[in-house]
């Protein structure tokens, strides 16, 4: 039996799993899902289970016959030698998120969210999103039969993710502003238009997330990491913590992980409260990067971002649009793997934190690759040059 509740972080007011409510009713601060079970979790009990996030079903809500699928989860955890010489840290393994259905690693929260829609009786859902979300909520609710709105970024969604809200049937409005603009209006109009708001405020999407961490831990066997993360929202790393948390809960992990969140430098607000060691995060209004699934200036979940690096004792650094390209590059080159630069600012920010020797060389690292390469194919992403010889035979570089 297991029982699941919500619990502000601010005020500690409760509130039933089955209730609709995104933030804090009585003060505004951001919900955590409290699970609550009497079973004992092992790895033991995953022997032979279903190769997706629904194998930990001990920690995860019960929907019965009425869980919306595609497959999400357990994806390959790599390990790279080669990489890891030329960086200079002694182990680093690659978490492949653009393996899962629609290419990020939102389908593992959007698998949890979408089918809290179908419990509550949703007909229609909503988010806003610089484009991985969107295409994950498309999929999902294409999959559940509901209505999908997206909201996102006028000119500033890669053409992949575009493409892939609009296959699968959701209707897309574009919001002349930035990512924080539609996110703001999609909140504002969620209830009017009686949809279910399933952005990473809703606390619903974390419990899917947080299985990246379950899956770190089975594949890999051990915890004494530092685990790399891209922080945009800060949804994702607050999941990651609040997975290891559940594992040291359960009492199947000793150590706990050190989380690194990396942040591109033109949209690196909780890099700078950290830094200073505020106690109040200073909003940008005019995020920049080329990683445009991280181009945020107002992460909604920053309070909880800030306790997953404090309490794990963690690092946040920020990395400039050059590094996140030459991480891309390095990474595609040296190890057949690439991602969407969102992802590759792992690598960058690893690479910078050893140089720093704020990361120890003989210590590991697991970067979390968040999104596929083909989401964002951009011709500026790639630089190569070509051997004098095939030009001078007539073949052209393209
Ligand atoms: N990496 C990728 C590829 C993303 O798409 C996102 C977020 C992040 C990292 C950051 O995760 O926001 O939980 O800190 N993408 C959202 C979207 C904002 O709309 O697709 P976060």
């Amino acid at each position: 039996m297991k029982n699941f509740s919500l619990r502000c972080i601010g005020c500690g007011a409760e509130y039933g799993a089955n209730e609709v409510v995104y933030t804090c009713s009585r003060c505004g601060d951001l919900l955590d899902v409290i699970v609550d079970t009497d079973r004992v979790f092992s790895r033991d009990l995953l022997r032979g289970r279903v190769e997706s996030i629904w194998r930990y079903a001990e920690l995860l809500p019960d929907f019965g016959d009425g869980v919306v699928s595609l497959g999400e989860g357990f994806t390959r955890l790599v390990r790279c030698e080669r990489l890891a010489r030329i960086l200079g840290v002694k182990e680093l393994y690659l978490k492949l998120e653009g393996l899962n259905p629609t290419g990020s690693f939102k389908d593992r929260g959007m698998s949890v969210g979408v089918s809290m829609a179908l419990r509550i009786g949703a007909r229609r859902v909503m988010c806003a999103s610089t484009g991985n979300t969107s295409a994950s909520l498309a999929a999902y609710s294409a999959r559940a039969g509901l209505e999908c709105i997206v909201l996102i970024p006028e000119g500033k969604v890669a053409i992949g993710k575009l493409f892939q809200a609009r296959i699968h049937g959701a209707k897309v409005y574009q919001v002349r502003g930035n990512f924080d603009e539609a996110l703001s209006i999609a909140f504002r109009s969620a209830s009017e238009t009686g949809a279910y708001f399933l952005n990473s405020v809703n606390p619903w999407r974390i419990e899917g997330q947080k299985t990246v961490s379950f899956e770190i831990w089975e594949q890999l066997g051990r915890t004494d990491i530092n685990v790399v993360v891209p922080v945009g929202n800060s949804g994702n790393i607050s999941a990651i913590w609040k997975g290891f948390k559940e594992l040291q809960l359960y009492g199947v992990i000793d150590d706990f992980p050190r989380l690194v969140g990396v942040q591109a430098k033109g949209a690196a607000p909780i890099v700078e409260l950290l830094t200073n060691n505020a106690s109040s995060i200073r909003f940008w209004d005019n995020p920049e990067t080329i990683a445009t699934a991280i181009r945020i200036g107002k992460p909604v979940n920053w309070k909880k971002g800030v306790r997953a690096v404090k309490d794990s004792r963690g690092i946040a650094v920020s990395v400039s649009d050059d590094e996140i390209l030459d991480g891309l590059r390095l990474l595609a080159t040296t190890e057949g793997v690439a991602c969407e630069p969102a992802g590759a600012s792992t690598i960058a920010g690893l690479k910078k934190l050893l140089d720093e020797g704020r990361i120890g060389r003989d210590e590991t690292a697991v970067c979390i690759l968040t999104g596929n390469a083909l989401k964002d194919p951009s011709e500026h992403l790639v630089s190569w040059n070509t051997p004098m010889i095939l030009e001078s035979l007539g073949a052209k570089p393209i």
